[in-house]
């Protein structure tokens, strides 16, 4: 289980229309644990629920973790949460920092693509190239100069030169198009991408014509993705506790083995936390989430039990 701590809400910052950015600091000063540009906390509500932020400050901070929120009205409540009650003072209980969409050491070009509220990992990934003297453009999408956060602080930044924006209502600024960007982009390009689900769907599509350039991906929420037709029954066996039990169609993993008294750790059940992260001791998985790498896919070992299951006729075991 994440290693949990106790913050204090040091600052709270509007950024932008429904966006406010917290800052949490130690209650006694102590230095936080380390992270990556990329990262994301876990913030543990108190009616016991977790949502993920990404850490959008310099990687090089021990003192703070700084995070951004966008305010979603139709969303599960824990940003209604973090805008209406959330203030400074306040304790939150915050996990340690995990990264699921990490910078990769290469030296290739390296292209940030942000829509909206996408870029709080970016942002901390732009630091962090900065700061190791690593080339990279920063595309910045957004609706409205009152919907784009950081404004300010991209526009002063040492790297405000590398930053591209696209706001809906600046005619003199260029229109984003997915296309064109992708046309344009050298071979073996290294492309980080994260936005809504539209925005990412935009230029996963146009991403597909430059199959030369690694795509890294990250969402804040799981594409709505209507059932495929070809699920199927599959049998699981639980290493551990020993069980054989099978996984009809229409229930995934964690459903089943919840049925017969097996607990595993849950959160967004949509395959984009990794909460659930299993590891798998034989058997061929087929993939459904969107959080594991492709290096992470082809190495076999391991799954997202609350939404990926078994390949036609496999079966999977699984250190449960
Ligand atoms: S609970 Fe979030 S990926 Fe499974």
């Amino acid at each position: 289980m994440n290693d949990v701590r106790e913050l204090i809400v040091s600052k709270v910052r509007d950024e932008a229309e429904a966006i406010r950015s917290f800052e949490l600091v130690s209650p006694d000063g102590d230095l936080l644990p380390c992270f990556s540009a990329g990262a994301h906390i876990d913030v543990h509500t108190p009616e016991g629920a977790t949502r993920q932020y990404s850490l959008l400050n310099d990687d090089r901070e021990r003192h703070r973790y700084v995070i951004a929120v966008l305010r979603e009205e139709e969303g599960r409540g824990g940003s209604r949460w973090m805008h209406d009650v959330v203030e400074a003072g306040m304790r939150l209980r915050i996990g340690a920092p995990r990264n699921a969409f990490p910078l990769e050491a290469c030296s290739a070009p390296i292209i940030l693509i942000a829509g909206g509220i996408g870029i709080t990992p970016l942002l901390a990934m732009a630091r962090s190239l900065e700061a190791k003297g690593i080339p990279y453009v920063l595309h910045f999408v957004t609706r409205s100069t009152a919907r784009t956060p950081f404004l300010t602080e991209l526009s002063q930044a040492p790297f405000a030169e590398r930053v591209v924006l696209y706001r809906g209502d600046c005619p003199d600024e260029p229109r984003f198009d997915a296309e064109k960007l992708m046309g344009s982009l050298s071979p073996g390009s290294h492309i980080y991408l994260c936005g809504s689900v539209g925005f990412m769907d935009a230029v996963c599509v146009a991403a597909q014509a430059r199959p030369d350039t690694v795509l890294h991906k990250e969402y804040f929420a799981a594409p709505a993705i209507q059932p495929t037709g070809d699920e199927e029954a599959f049998t699981l066996q639980l290493a551990r506790s020993g069980g054989e039990l099978i996984v009809p169609s229409d229930k995934s993993i964690v459903e089943v083995i919840g049925e017969h008294g097996v607990e595993c750790p849950l959160n967004c059940e949509q395959g984009i936390c990794g909460t659930c992260l299993t590891t798998v001791i034989s058997g061929e998985i087929d993939h459904r989430d969107f959080y594991l790498s492709a290096a992470d896919r082809a190495r076999g070992d391991q799954m997202l039990i609350c939404v990926s299951r078994a390949k036609h006729g496999s079966v999977l075991v699984l250190d449960l």
